[in-house]
């Protein structure tokens, strides 16, 4: 068993209800597949983070589909004051029925232990800072607890674990593995900037051929035509990114591409829909 998954199932012991945070871009991709079996029967929440950056109505698709699956699901822009409300409400109607079940068998109210999980770069931490924002007290580690992982009251009944479950992704598919390289979830050495960026318009010419022209001030009826390469040469003249004996630097091109991608520049952009994975994904 690995370290992560330890340190994942040590936190989980204490935890009430998981934040499983995704990026709303890839919520496949971003869903590490050990989570169904390392939360069992624990309440979770999907949290499709990042919703900002992903196509709203794909996003709209894929919360219900968590919903029909039994999952609640909520989209947020965790950098976003509105997130806290958002999650909070999801989080409540999540603990309400046991909570009022304890109440009226014991008279007690029990205070429900929040922890957050997921893979890096989702946005675990920003989404822990907006949920223990002001308010919020930190009420020091529980016993038994790995030092560093303090508990943080979030409202009279709800408290939070400061420190995410984290765990890596799963790159054995190759397709995802370039969605979380797309994304910034897995770090640049791993893939080649260049060639991550021709699989990137690639997808991006099939479903999002709009928001590239747009950004690059580019013809949308040609770029179907266009190779990945030809296309990113064009981008490299048009911002000027020329090397010596007039060729494009087509490297610089590729990082500005992906930054760009990454960054929400090129729009509201989502690579995984909802449904069967080999009729439904934008393929590469
Ligand atoms: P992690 O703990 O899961 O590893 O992720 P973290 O919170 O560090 O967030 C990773 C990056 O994603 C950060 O950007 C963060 O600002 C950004 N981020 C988190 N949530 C959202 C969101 O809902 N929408 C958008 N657009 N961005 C989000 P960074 O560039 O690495 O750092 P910085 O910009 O905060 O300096």
């Amino acid at each position: 068993m690995t370290k992560a998954r330890r340190m994942m199932e040590d936190k989980l012991g204490r935890a009430d209800v998981v934040l499983e945070v995704l990026d709303a871009r890839i919520p496949r991709s971003s869903r590490n597949p050990d989570f169904d079996d390392l939360f069992g029967e624990k309440k979770r929440i999907a949290v499709l983070n990042k919703a900002d950056l992903a196509d709203p109505a794909v996003t709209k698709r894929w919360t219900s589909d968590f919903n029909k699956a039994g999952i609640p699901a909520v989209a947020v822009n965790a950098s976003s004051s509105g997130a806290r409300k958002r999650i909070l409400a999801c989080l409540k109607e999540v603990i309400e029925p046991e909570a009022q079940r304890l109440k009226e068998k014991k008279g007690i109210r029990k205070t429900a232990c929040v922890m957050v999980a997921g893979i890096p770069n989702v946005g675990k931490s920003t989404l822990i800072n907006c949920l223990s924002g002001s308010g919020s007290t930190k009420t020091g580690n529980k016993p038994g607890m790995t030092r560093g992982n303090q508990i943080v009251r979030i409202t009279p009944y709800l408290e939070l674990m400061d420190t995410p479950g984290l765990l890596w992704p799963k790159l054995d598919d190759e397709q995802g593995a370039r969605y979380l390289a797309f994304t910034g979830a897995i770090k640049d050495e791993i893939m080649d900037t260049h060639s991550l960026c021709l699989h990137l318009l690639g997808e991006l010419v099939r479903e999002y051929p709009d928001n590239l022209a747009q950004r690059y001030k580019l013809d949308a009826d040609i770029l179907q035509q266009d190779s990945p390469e030809d296309i990113l040469q064009k981008i490299c003249r048009k911002r000027g990114f020329i090397g010596s004996g007039g060729v494009p630097d087509e490297e610089r091109g590729a990082a500005t591409v992906v930054n760009e991608f990454r960054s929400g520049k090129l729009g509201a952009i989502s690579l995984e829909r909802p449904g069967g994975q080999d009729e439904e994904d934008i393929h590469g």
